[in-house]
């Protein structure tokens, strides 16, 4: 494929991840690459900040080379840089800010900064060429981050409700570890859960006064952590706390959602960030929602750079690109 359109080059560093990609104006999205840590991690059972910036460091520029080795694209056909600025790991950040503006400086190219919980939030519309329906409802669900968004239109967002305590991903890692699994929690939480019985366990869900839209987690987390130290972890019984435990997670986010979803009258409800990517949360959710509920595609749900490039497209054109 030649040299068509204008290229962009993505670079997400906010957490654990190091994320490339390259968007060309005219063939879109042409290479979204997440270059993991996690088997570093796991280890530790959650991330360790320093390391996290040591491994951005080792594979940045690898990363970027090896994308544009792979679309036979030069360094020089780059028109702008975007890059995160927060919130995230401090010293992650720094390390995605200082490539990108060398990249800046030495190509002579602008350089742009976005906000990592937006690219989440636009993330659904990645590979989806349409119109964006503004006001939508915005529930972004990571190791990071709890967040329920009311976005009005581009650039104008309303934050509605946050957790208290732990983020939605903290607590299944949280979770996890007790149960013996490693870093991250979440996918070994679903996968475990479908050998549990419902009914074993049960752990409350914890709701606030009726017009709040805020979540806690924490005292779900105490009450499993009350039952793994008093009881016989067999097969049987990791299985039954995993899924009681899911289940009253994904039923707290959807009492929150569908209270909004009234609240506001709002039609579309997108769901984004690492958590979203939970089957279980997608059927439970489409059960008591009557809205239209959209989910990033494949594995655009967790942090990726690609979806930073949405942020600024979105803002002029008003639509997703392809
Ligand atoms: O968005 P993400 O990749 O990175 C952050 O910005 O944190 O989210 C990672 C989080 C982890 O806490 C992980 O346990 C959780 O998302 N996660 C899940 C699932 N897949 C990932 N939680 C529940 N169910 C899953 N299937
Ligand atoms: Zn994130």
């Amino acid at each position: 494929m030649g040299i068509q359109g204008i290229f962009i080059l993505s670079i997400e560093t906010s957490c654990d991840d190091t994320c490339i990609a390259l968007y060309d104006s005219a063939y879109g999205m042409r290479a979204n690459i997440v270059c993991t840590q996690e088997s570093i991690h796991n280890s530790y059972g959650g991330i360790v900040p320093k390391i996290a910036q040591q491994q951005h460091v080792l594979a940045l520029e690898s990363v970027i080379a090896y994308v544009l080795y792979t679309l036979k694209t030069y360094v020089q056909c780059i028109f702008s840089i975007i890059y995160t600025n927060g919130p995230g790991l401090y010293n992650s950040l720094f390390t995605g800010f200082k490539i990108a503006k060398k990249l800046s400086c030495i190509l002579r190219i602008p350089c742009y900064a976005v906000n990592h919980i937006e690219g989440h939030i636009y993330s659904t519309y990645i590979g989806r060429e349409c119109f964006i329906k503004y006001p939508f409802c915005a529930l972004v669900i990571s190791g990071g981050h709890t967040l329920l968004v009311m976005v009005l239109r581009s650039k104008k967002c309303i934050l509605m409700g946050t957790t208290l305590d732990d983020s939605v991903g903290e607590v299944f890692d949280k979770v996890a570890r007790l149960l013996g699994f490693g870093y991250p929690g979440g996918p070994c939480i679903e996968l475990v859960s479908s050998f549990g019985g419902i009914g074993m366990y049960s752990f409350y869900r914890l709701l606030f006064l009726q017009h709040s839209f805020n979540f806690s987690f924490s005292g779900i987390k105490t009450l499993v952590r009350n039952v793994v130290e008093s009881s016989l972890l067999t097969s049987t019984n990791i299985a039954g706390i995993a899924m009681n435990f899911q289940e009253s997670i994904i039923s707290t986010l959807c009492v929150i959602c569908t209270r909004l979803i009234t609240y506001t009258n709002v039609r579309v409800l997108t769901i984004t960030g690492g958590v979203s990517s939970n089957m279980e949360l997608h059927k439970k959710l489409s059960m008591v929602t009557t809205v239209f509920t959209l989910y990033p595609c494949g594995t655009c749900s967790g942090d990726n750079a690609g979806m930073l490039v949405l942020i600024p497209y979105v803002a002029f054109f008003g639509k997703c690109l392809h």
